[in-house]
């Protein structure tokens, strides 16, 4: 099976989701191509060449990351004119897609993560891929935010993703991966 892991990551809590989901994979002997979108990153990448993609970022005021956002618009609009994003959608059962976050919910928990993760799950959506998960993945704050991760609606979430969401992360991985081989 082709994997894509699609990620990008400001302060570091989603490379190593990422991480995990590569490793996972690898172990369970698929191949996988993992790309960390970076700012300004042209569309040189074929979503429609993989059978199961992941694709995270961090949460940033309840979006994902600008680069995320600018390389979904493109590769949106150059899937239009292709012809490959229909009215209505077409749908591409054979094809899966998990989208998930980091975020660190201080204000109201998961719910100033939801824009994030449906933001992204529309662009495979439109691509007729089947959303085969949704995660939301707790990530610290980091930097001039650090107090944040101390009393926010989540408690505290100083070091997550810790050891045990990794865990946690993998199991998952090989959950997608069972109901893409069956
Ligand atoms: C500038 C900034 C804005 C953020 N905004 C939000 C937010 O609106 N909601 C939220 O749940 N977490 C927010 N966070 C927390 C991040 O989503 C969280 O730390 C995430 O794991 C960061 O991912 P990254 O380390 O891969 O960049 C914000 C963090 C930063 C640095």
């Amino acid at each position: 099976m082709n994997i894509l892991n699609l990620y990008y990551s400001s302060t570091g809590n989603t490379t190593r989701v990422a991480k995990a989901i590569e490793e996972t994979a690898v172990q369970q002997n698929h191949s996988v191509d993992t790309v960390r979108i970076k700012p300004g990153m042209e569309p040189g990448i074929d979503v429609l060449a993989y059978d199961l993609v992941f694709a995270g970022s961090g949460v940033y005021e309840w979006l994902p990351g600008k680069p995320v956002m600018t390389l979904f618009s493109k590769l949106a609009k150059q899937y239009r004119l292709n012809g490959l994003i229909q009215q209505p959608a077409e749908r591409r059962r054979t094809k899966q897609a998990v989208v998930y976050c980091t975020y660190g919910g201080t204000h109201t928990g998961a719910n100033e993560a939801i824009p994030t993760v449906k933001y992204m799950g529309q662009l495979f959506d439109h691509l007729g891929f089947e959303l085969a998960g949704e995660w939301y993945i707790v990530g610290e704050f980091h930097g001039a935010y650090l107090d944040f991760s101390k009393k926010g609606k989540l408690g505290n979430i100083t070091g997550r993703p810790n050891e045990s969401d990794l865990q946690s992360i993998a199991e998952m991985v090989k959950g997608a991966l069972n109901i893409k081989a069956a």
